[in-house]
């Protein structure tokens, strides 16, 4: 979208509140580590070059970058010592190219920064010819973040890090968001000069505000609408806090596509979801990550659908189901505790109470597939690899044993389960 813009990501904080062995950058938000919302807002943004500033744990951060951006242009800079969010920048600075001339600065730590808001930061920057761009918003507690202090005709002269604050400056509400965009070369001509004269002796980024304004640059700033954008995560209260935020977020958005959730307060619902209109999700349920569920469902009430499981439509799927790795086809009912794991589910299949894929040998995960039209007795136990054939029938309690595949339009009972003749005429099990 804009020619010659970079995106320098600052994550090298040393996250020591947080009390934890994993870098504060990789723990979880709705399924997705916290890294991954500043990433994923720039590939929306389009930004094809993205630098990644990282500190003590840069191959952990590796690591996980490789696995899942492939083929992106992500790379990594590290920051030998924490010395500041200016000092964050300068380490990036060698990955920066020629062409490029714009440069996006986002804070790691704050995945609440909407698409809107960093659009809004652009726009800004492409139509008013300035040095700088600043996000800022209004807060009420604005007390640990840097204050936007205006001159008398309204013009941002410079950003005051709390700790640092004048006396008449604590009860200013206007706060530096975090997210900026800046002129590289401006930037640059700067960046050497700013001291760590402050009370955290740190090299801040935000001091090149005021020198860019003493050479008669213009800063510009966007407000954001939205308050809890600015939010950061420094220790586990606030990792919690922000996650209620998203999940509400991406509720509210399900509510809006004609999805009902019935109890939005017990409700759990990891990135990437997809749900079709008309799904009805009853209290208690918990969708991880990547989960796919059609039209016309019914999941829970006390469900756990897991692991990228994808469920086609008029579904139901009732009270403490697990599902794990796998796929429901149209028409198909659990509706009682079961636990199906790597299994492929036909159209029309009824799961009885209790049902298990027995999918874990103690080495590998193998598959189960029940076939379209199966009945599955209350209570089998399916041990995987095996597959039940097409519009058959396992009897209550019984467990098939791995490999011993049930054949098309049989019934098999007992432990082991054994095939007993061809079963009746059988259509209409799927009671709603
Ligand atoms: C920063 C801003 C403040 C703003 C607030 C918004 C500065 C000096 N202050 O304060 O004006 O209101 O964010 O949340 O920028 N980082 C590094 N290397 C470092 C230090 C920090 O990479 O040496 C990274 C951190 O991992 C974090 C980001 O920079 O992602 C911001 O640093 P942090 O120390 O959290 O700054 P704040 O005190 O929150
Ligand atoms: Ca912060």
């Amino acid at each position: 979208m804009h020619n010659g813009l970079t995106a320098v990501i600052l994550a090298a904080g040393k996250s020591t509140r947080m009390k934890s062995d994993t870098p504060k950058v990789l723990h979880k938000i709705c399924g997705k580590p916290v890294i991954s919302y500043a990433i994923d807002l720039c590939l929306k943004l389009k930004i094809k070059h993205i630098i990644l500033v990282v500190g003590c744990c840069k191959e952990k951060v590796l690591g996980y970058v490789r696995e899942n951006y492939k083929g992106r242009d992500i790379e990594i800079a590290l920051q030998k010592k924490l010395l500041g969010t200016a000092d964050a920048v300068l380490s990036a600075k060698a990955k920066i190219r020629k062409s490029e001339k714009d440069l996006l600065v986002l804070y790691a730590d704050q995945p609440l920064l909407s698409l809107g808001a960093a659009r809004k930061i652009l726009n800004e920057y492409n139509k008013a010819g300035v040095s700088c761009v600043l996000l800022t918003a209004d807060l009420e507690g604005s007390q640990g973040y840097g204050r936007i202090i205006r001159d008398s005709k309204g013009r941002i002269s410079e950003i005051r890090e709390d700790k640092d604050l004048r006396k008449d400056e604590k009860d200013i509400k206007e706060v530096n968001a975090g997210s900026c965009i800046f002129k590289k070369e401006k930037l640059f001509s700067v960046i050497n000069n700013i001291k760590p004269d402050n009370k955290k002796r740190e090299y801040y980024l935000t001091e090149a505000i005021r020198l860019l304004r003493e050479r008669g640059e213009r800063i510009s700033s966007v407000r954001a609408e939205d308050r809890t954008e600015v939010l950061g995560i420094n220790c586990r209260l606030e990792l919690v806090e922000i996650e209620k935020i998203l999940t509400k977020r991406l509720i509210n958005k399900f509510l809006a596509q004609g999805v009902t959730i019935k109890s939005p307060e017990t409700t759990f619902i990891n990135h990437g979801v997809k749900i079709g209109r008309d799904t009805v999700i009853n209290p208690f349920v918990y969708i991880d990550s990547n989960v796919r569920i059609g039209k016309n469902c019914v999941i829970g009430p006390f469900s756990h659908i897991r692991g990228e499981s994808v469920i086609k439509d008029n579904v139901v799927i009732g009270s403490f189901g697990e599902l794990n790795r796998t796929c429901v086809g149209r028409n198909s009912r659990i509706k009682h505790f079961s636990y199906l794991g790597d299994a492929e589910i036909g159209n029309s299949v009824n799961i009885g109470a209790g049902t298990v894929t027995a999918n874990f040998d103690g080495k590998n995960k193998n598959k189960t597939y029940i076939d379209d039209g199966a009945f599955i007795g209350s209570d089998t136990v399916l041990v995987a690899p095996v597959r039940v054939g097409r519009a058959s029938i396992t009897g209550a309690g019984c467990v098939v044993p791995k490999h011993k595949n049930v054949p098309a339009g049989k019934i098999v009972l007992g432990v082991p389960a054994k095939v007993y003749p061809v079963r009746d005429k059988f259509s209409t099990h799927n009671s709603k």
